[in-house]
């Protein structure tokens, strides 16, 4: 890990304060090499401000205070701007900063900004950029250092409005240099997704068309729209949630395994997949909003919010593979807030049995499929269930389960944003969302961004509307199959 300056635009923000300063904290406790933060808002405050805005984000998290001051007063600075496209106080306090640290001239700068301000606030960085003479030449190479850019999600609103900014990153900055954020790829278990697929040919080898009936993404949030209305209304659940976190879990389970385990590899395969979805239909899809329900009110009563609102704060889309490996096995992404609980997991059901020797054992129930459920939290780990015979006279079968829990093989794991800024400091793309992934990603839902969908009220608490079920999925886990 080199030296460098961690240029971090939204420093005045809630993800600066909850996430960032910790992952950075961490990250830089590691390597003690110099690496100096410059938080830039656009709010008046000073290096003190930014300081104690992170010290106590850092102690929220379990660092002793006297280990965050003294890591606040080394390493953080401020710079305030009065809009994201002037940032001559930015680019003058760092060069103050690189000069006292020696930091080489590497500059990782961070994104963490309301979407709008993006193509603003990239262009300014890129003509800095080019003016100062940093600009990579034709093999890719920078002198005076090294230049990342670093952007948060939401990464456009639509196919259009990404090919545009992705336009606006490629006039000043290389591919290599772009890291997009989907923080779904920083978590430990979504990466384990990998290895448990490239690493064990005992699943590989059932996962197609031939072994696999239906595969469900599921993220069921317990969370609301409350306090971040301003964000979220008019967005929805089906931008915020499916075209990113979700579709990055789904192209993750699909893809084919790589030619090399390396960002290369792992992103062409992914943006393969992608191309070889087809694009959503309307009629496939499911939206709702949650009504009151467990106390609570309902989502047109929170603060910001139209009380005629119908932005979705649930997701139901069944989706298709067009290619030799899926033909025909349909792949359902849900996700919701204000859930009965919070659960993210990919469920892989496996055909059932082709002569049901068993039926009628169990009374009216067909024979059970296997069902793989790969949860990534909480209580990451697998699960798969299979039947085994009851005890006694006769067939009388009963779903059992395999389990293995990954914390307490391997105790706790880093933070999504740790691990992702240990990526972005050590110059590995591979857990980032390539441009053109991005792309794809929009491509697959266009026909539902504006589409006229119903919008079905769910109670709080519940695990979302009856209506989805259409889509062949159960909504409550405790109705599963496998336990019939
Ligand atoms: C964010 C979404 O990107 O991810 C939120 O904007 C969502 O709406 C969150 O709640 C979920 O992330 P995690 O890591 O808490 O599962």
């Amino acid at each position: 890990m080199s030296p460098h300056l961690f240029v971090l635009f939204g420093a005045t923000g809630d993800l600066a304060a909850k996430k960032l300063f910790p992952a950075l904290y961490r990250v830089s406790r590691e390597a003690d090499d110099g690496i100096r933060v410059l938080g830039v808002g656009r709010s008046d405050w000073d290096d003190g401000d930014l300081r104690d805005a992170a010290v106590d984000g850092l102690t929220e998290t379990g660092v002793s205070d006297d280990d965050a001051r003294a890591w606040a007063e080394e390493t953080l600075f401020f710079a305030q701007v009065e809009a994201y496209d002037d940032l001559d106080p930015v680019f003058e306090r760092a060069d103050e900063i690189e000069a006292e640290a020696e930091t080489g001239g590497n500059r990782a700068y961070y994104l963490a900004l309301p979407p709008s301000a993006f193509p603003g606030t990239i262009r300014a960085l890129g003509e800095h950029e080019d003016a100062a003479g940093r600009a990579p030449n034709e093999d890719g190479e920078q002198s005076g250092g090294w230049t990342r850019l670093v952007i948060e999600k939401p990464f456009g609103s639509d196919l259009e409005s990404a090919k545009k900014l992705n336009g606006i990153v490629h006039e000043h900055f290389r591919e290599e240099q772009v890291y997009r954020i989907d923080h779904f790829l920083g978590k430990e278990t979504v990466q384990n997704l990998l290895v448990f697929r490239f690493a064990n040919a005992l699943f590989e080898s059932l996962w197609s068309r031939a072994h696999v009936e239906r595969v469900e993404v599921v993220v069921t949030e317990t969370n609301d729209a409350s306090g971040r209305a301003g964000y979220f209304d008019g967005v929805g659940t089906m931008r915020d949630m499916i075209q990113n976190h979700l579709t990055q879990l789904f192209a993750l389970t699909a893809m084919e395994p790589p030619a090399r385990l390396d960002a290369e590899g792992i992103r062409r395969e992914k943006i393969k997949v992608l191309r070889s979805t087809r694009t959503a239909s309307p009629e496939e899809a499911v939206y709702g909003q949650y009504g009151a329900g467990d106390g609570q009110e309902a989502y047109t009563e929170h603060e910001g919010v139209d009380a005629d609102s119908t932005t979705e704060t649930f997701a139901a889309v069944r989706l298709h593979v067009d290619n030799w490996r899926w033909q025909g096995v349909p792949f359902v992404l849900r996700t919701g807030k204000r859930l009965k609980e919070r659960l993210t997991e990919i469920l892989v059901t496996f055909r059932r049995p082709p002569v049901a020797l068993f039926q009628g054992a169990k009374g009216e129930c067909e024979p059970t499929p296997n069902v793989l459920r790969i949860r990534l939290q909480p209580d990451e780990g697998f699960r798969l269930s299979f039947d085994v015979k009851t005890p006694g006279s006769g067939f009388q079968t009963a779903t059992q389960h395999l389990d293995f829990d990954y914390e307490s093989a391997f105790g706790a794991f880093p933070d999504a944003y740790e691990t992702l800024l240990r990526d972005v400091t050590a110059g590995d793309t591979t857990l980032f969302v390539h441009a053109e992934e991005a792309e794809q990603a929009w491509r697959v839902y266009e026909p539902l961004l504006d589409a006229d969908l119903d919008v079905h009220t769910y109670d709080s608490g519940s695990w979302g509307p009856d209506e989805a079920a259409r889509l062949g999925i159960t909504l409550d886990p405790d109705d599963s199959p496998s336990d019939c």
